[in-house]
């Protein structure tokens, strides 16, 4: 029999999809399903119905399925992160040769995916571990593929993944070769936090839009309707309209039956982790991800509310224009993609991978849950010879942002003295802040810090790195902690 171009395993929602995209470009494409102990074989149910008349092979046995493949063999997996990728690799490793490919579509931790390439490697397979973003709308029309893992890998798995990725209109592929070992499960992992930080943000406006200016469901989804034909153009805040419409079997609107506790599956969290780990101050995403922690104390918010009811209101209400919470939200977000970039730049830096923070930006503009108007902004400030050291210093942004400073300001204020948390909104003006205070405090945290444990400072009339030390009480001897910092 013909071998197959390509082999996948996993026939969930995402591999089912992404299946019938590879095959409806051309591919042959051998099946693997890890059997199931009840019920009938994935493999066939799926050849049943949708895979029905297609090029596909089933295989039923590791074996079967290598066997089946033409070579240099790729195997693209689409199966849940963690143990049972471990599991298949180990699996695989017997049946494969030198040369053959690996590629791990789901959202595995980056940090898994290095060992993985590391250990891969040692035998001669290549493996990649590419984010795949976009739902099962996108794994089946064109997702946004962020590969990274093995160099080498890459000329052989390009032609396919940038055969089933989404397209922008001028025909460029949204995949591209983001760097080696988990280059590419990093940044989806920053991805997928950025796309945390724009749900809490819209989040935050609907709530301020419904508890503030008390208006309804029907009339938010006309202004988040308009909002998407602006600057704020982008897939999350188009479905946030059409479910803030959406009714129930009986008539009502859905989403007010929809229990307020947020899930998360681990790459916001781990966003936030790779951000300590470098440094960065990712204080919207990480905000983004405490609030989900938060909403999940349904019982215990419950209690808080019936100890401290809302204060009396001071101020009028229907008085925060929707354009000002627009510009609110628009600014937070400006933040957000800047504190994101600046992640994937520091980590590219301390790894070695060499992210293109430009291609970054255009792969994400179309395909991904994230994909936004704004993108293409973003695209451009890192395309140039000079690249921005934060995204808040090139034109663009810094024109938004001033633009919109006033009304966030409004809107972050006056939420607070309403009793509205907006996390994300008011980190962000904090973040914003910090970034341009000439001065800080941190002089007084150092000052304390020699105070009470000799740790020393700099003096802001001596070179930087000539440390100091005062016996503050004169009870103190000279002897000095380290003045290394972490
Ligand atoms: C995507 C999505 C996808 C998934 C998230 C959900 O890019 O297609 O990000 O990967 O929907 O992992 O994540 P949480 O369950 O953590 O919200």
């Amino acid at each position: 029999m013909e071998k197959s171009n390509i082999g996948l395993i996993g026939l969930a929602v995402m591999g089912e999809n992404l299946a019938l995209n590879i095959e409806g470009h051309g591919y042959q494409v051998s099946l693997y399903n890890r059997p199931h102990r009840s019920g009938p074989e994935m493999v066939d149910v799926f050849l049943e119905n949708r895979g029905n008349g297609k090029k596909f092979v089933a295989t039923y046995t590791i074996s079967d399925f290598v066997g089946s493949l033409e070579r240099p063999r790729k195997i693209m997996m689409m199966i849940k992160a963690g143990e049972p990728v471990e599991e298949m690799i180990e699996q695989l490793i017997p049946y494969l040769e030198p040369g053959d490919v690996i590629i791990d579509g789901g959202n595995s931790d980056f940090r898994d995916t290095e060992r993985r390439y590391r250990y891969l490697l040692s035998k001669g397979i290549w493996f990649v571990g590419a984010g795949v973003s976009g739902g099962e709308t996108g794994a089946l029309h064109g997702p946004s593929i962020m590969p990274g893992g093995a160099p080498e890998a890459w000329e052989i798995v390009r032609p396919f993944l940038q055969d089933i990725a989404a397209h922008l209109d001028d025909g460029t592929p949204c995949c591209s070769w983001m760097g080696s070992g988990g280059a590419g499960h990093f940044v989806k992992m920053v991805h997928n936090g950025i796309e945390y930080g724009d749900m809490q943000l819209i989040a935050e406006a609907y709530m301020i839009l419904k508890s503030h200016a008390k208006m309804n469901n029907e009339i938010m989804a006309d202004i988040f309707e308009q909002w998407n034909r602006g600057e704020l153009n982008s897939y999350l805040i188009g479905i946030t309209s059409h479910i803030l419409r959406f009714k129930d079997s009986d008539g009502s609107f859905l989403i007010e039956h929809i229990r307020d506790s947020a899930g998360q599956k681990g790459t916001g969290k781990w966003s936030v982790e790779a951000a300590l780990d470098v440094d960065e101050p990712l204080s919207l995403i990480s905000e983004a991800v405490f609030a989900r922690f938060i909403s999940r104390w349904k019982e215990v918010r419950e209690k808080a509310s019936v100890l401290y009811p809302p204060e009396k209101k001071e101020g009028k209400e229907h008085d925060l224009p929707s354009e000002s919470v627009r510009q609110a939200l628009f600014a937070a977000k400006l933040v957000s993609y800047a504190q994101g970039f600046s992640l994937l730049k520091n980590a590219s830096e301390l790894y070695g991978w060499n992210i293109d923070l430009s291609s970054v930006a255009t792969i994400w503009r179309k395909g991904c849950i994230i994909r936004a108007g704004f993108l293409k902004e973003i695209a451009h400030a890192y395309s140039g010879m000079e690249k921005p050291e934060n995204l808040l210093f090139n034109d663009w942004f810094r024109d938004h942002v001033n633009n919109a400073l006033p009304a966030w300001r409004k809107i972050v204020s006056r939420s607070a003295m309403s009793g509205i948390p907006v996390p994300c909104m008011s980190s962000a003006l904090v973040y914003f802040d910090m970034l341009r205070q000439k001065r800080s405090g941190a002089a007084l945290i150092q000052a304390q810090r020699d105070y009470f444990g000799a740790h020393t400072y700099e003096r802001t009339d001596a070179p930087q790195g000539e440390f100091f030390h005062t016996d503050w009480t004169g009870t103190g001897g000279n002897t000095v902690s380290g003045s290394y910092t972490v």
